[in-house]
């Protein structure tokens, strides 16, 4: 697999005025005309945000990065597995580029699939394996969603993990979902599997500290990873908010715990927060649980009506903000000049599998 490392950029670009780096990323930009695709996620940086032609959600971005097939380049200012997930589903002669190769997730870092199969293998004594049907969530590595790939599992996003779910009950008896707990129980409470059906895999425990009983009458199994941003909301703060303006309206990201989650009027994917807060009539009151950068940009998109972060301190997501200007446009001078720097390549037979999961996903 690929190193993450960065190489410096130099003086010339982390030294030089924010003015400077914008200007020269819009000539770039046009230099490099239709066979260059920007791809932005919600949680950018406005400075690099206002460069995308098409910005989105997870799931947003694979579906567009697909479609591209008329783009030599596919710039992907996001994290590590969106770049991946993008070279999987576009054609061998695409080019998907990650301005900053230590953007990555820390959730996708807590299940790698080492770890993962030794968890499938612990299982095997107990459960009929072809009865589980393994769901990875889109923040995972390629070598994940190749795993879940070659056992009948699927991808899923925050747009679709219930429907992912109850997929997948349809197909076997249980599921095995990483690496989000929150995400996973969110979703099986949504689709109305009972709390005692849901157990958690605690990494580094054997049978994941469950009793063999338990994972035995289990409908889900939720590994134990979770998103440091999105683990900052909590009920109190629901409260509190509720308590300082008693018409606001929550809504928050499903990767909040549960608690979080039921707390709150709403809750959705970026894409599904950013059409409600749209869709609200001036004078509305919101307070939003998750990443800062989306949450101030709906403030100041929508001056008309109260957008602010349920949590009193910013949630940074620090592996997205390292895709700055800067390094965003070193790499459209790279590939100006006819070099390519920080491709992100998924090998074949990796790809494959997790085309597979990602194509399953896309269909269903
Ligand atoms: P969305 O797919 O909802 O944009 O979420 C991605 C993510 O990483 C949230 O933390
Ligand atoms: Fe990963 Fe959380 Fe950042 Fe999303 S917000 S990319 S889940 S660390």
């Amino acid at each position: 697999m690929q190193s993450l490392a960065q190489i410096d950029i130099g003086p010339a670009y982390r030294e030089e005025q924010e003015k400077q780096l914008l200007a020269r990323i819009a000539a770039r930009k046009q230099e490099l005309g239709d066979q260059l695709l920007i791809l932005c996620h919600h949680y950018q940086q406005d400075s690099v945000f206002s460069f995308a032609h098409v910005t989105g959600d997870s799931l947003k971005l694979a579906r567009q990065a697909a479609l591209a097939t008329d783009r030599r380049y596919i710039v992907f200012c996001g994290v590590h597995f969106m770049a991946e997930s993008a070279d999987i589903l576009t054609a061998d002669e695409q080019i998907v580029i990650l301005p900053d190769l230590t953007a990555g997730c820390s959730m996708a870092d807590m299940a790698s699939r080492e770890q993962v199969a030794a968890a499938w293998q612990e299982l095997a004594p107990l459960v009929d394996l072809e009865e589980i049907i393994p769901i990875t969530y889109v923040n995972s590595s390629a070598r994940l969603k190749a795993f879940v790939g070659e056992r009948n599992g699927s991808v899923c996003t925050s747009s679709n993990a219930e429907r992912a779910l109850t997929w997948a009950l349809s197909q076997g008896e249980k599921v095995f979902f990483f690496p989000d707990e929150h995400l996973g129980r969110n979703s099986a409470q949504a689709v109305g599997i009972p709390p005692e059906q849901v157990v958690l895999w605690s990494r580094g425990e054997p049978l994941g500290g469950n009793s063999a009983a338990d994972l035995r009458q289990a409908k889900v199994i939720l590994w134990d990873g979770y998103c440091t941003v999105h683990m900052q909301f909590s009920e109190a703060q629901v409260r509190a908010v509720r308590q300082a303006d008693p018409g606001v309206q929550v809504i928050v990201h499903p990767e909040c715990r549960q608690e979080v989650v039921q707390a709150a009027d709403f809750y959705g994917s970026t894409e599904a927060i950013i059409k409600a807060v749209s869709e609200s009539p001036a004078g509305s009151s919101w307070a939003v649980g998750t990443e800062i950068n989306l949450v101030r940009r709906l403030a100041w998109q929508y001056p008309d009506q109260k957008i602010r972060s349920l949590s009193p301190v910013d949630c940074l997501c620090s592996t997205m903000y390292r895709i700055d200007p800067a390094h965003l446009l070193w790499t459209l001078d790279n590939l100006a000049e006819g070099r390519i720097v920080n491709q992100i390549r998924v090998d074949e037979e990796t790809a494959d599998q997790a085309r597979t999961a990602l194509d399953r996903m896309l269909n269903i």
